[in-house]
């Protein structure tokens, strides 16, 4: 296994990895289909992608979709980005940034899909506000979907899936909300398409069932 200095060196070297620092980073906003992936197919956003499991799989699954998985953690990242060079997929990126950002590295309707995968729970109420789905998140990630894009979200956590059902109540701009909270006893199931990520087979495996929910943007709300 490299070291953590080697593998952020590797990651300065990468094609499929955007970071702070390259060239870029600091021009891909509105470029991704032209300069990242030079083809117009759809892009599909993984939120908090950790190794990249999900983004890896899906982007095998899909030759005819592109892929860009999101994570703050450089290390994590390098995990996916190899897997994706091993594989040699060239529908698939890797963005290092806290989701923060986010809209500084994607125009509006940049994207035609968000799956957001096990992100931390923060069940603390002083941390409401770093929760993925969060309102001020939910606000940037409605900006940069393209209208009628399916928001995805799958995790183990009851307390941030049962707050973001209620964070979504409290919106008028949300169409087709569809959930389960035992995904692998849904008739959802085909829907994420058989794959698992880390944190999703660590929790399946000790028997915590698996919430999904999936919904649209009113964009004209
Ligand atoms: C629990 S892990 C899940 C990783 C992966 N989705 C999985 O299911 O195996 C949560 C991930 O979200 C990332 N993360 C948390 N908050 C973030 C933020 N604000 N911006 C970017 N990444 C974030 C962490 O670095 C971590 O890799």
């Amino acid at each position: 296994m490299r070291s953590k200095l080697q593998r952020f060196a590797d990651l300065k070297t990468r094609d499929n990895t955007l970071e702070p620092g390259k060239a870029l980073f600091d021009k891909i906003i509105g470029n991704w289909r032209s300069l990242q992936f030079k083809n117009n197919n759809p892009i599909t956003l993984e939120l908090a992608c950790g190794k990249g499991e999900y983004t890896i799989g899906l982007a095998q699954k899909f030759p005819g979709q592109n892929y860009i998985g999101v994570d703050i953690k450089g290390e994590r990242i390098w995990v996916g980005s190899s897997k994706a060079i091993e594989l040699n997929l060239q529908n698939v990126a890797f963005l290092r940034t806290h989701i923060l950002e986010i809209e500084s590295l994607l125009a509006p309707n940049e994207v035609d899909e968000i799956w957001l995968t096990f992100p931390d729970p923060r069940p603390k109420l002083r941390d409401e506000k770093r929760r993925l789905t969060h309102p001020r998140y939910l606000e940037m990630y409605k900006r940069i979907l393209a209208p009628k894009g399916w928001f995805r979200f799958k995790t183990d956590n009851t307390g941030l899936f049962d707050y973001t059902l209620e964070t979504l109540a409290q919106r008028n701009d949300i169409l087709n909300l569809t959930y389960t909270t035992n995904l692998y006893k849904s008739e959802l199931l085909n829907e994420h398409h058989g794959i698992k990520t880390k944190f999703e087979q660590k929790f399946y495996e000790a028997g915590e069932s698996i919430k999904y929910l999936k919904f649209k943007f009113d964009a004209k709300k």
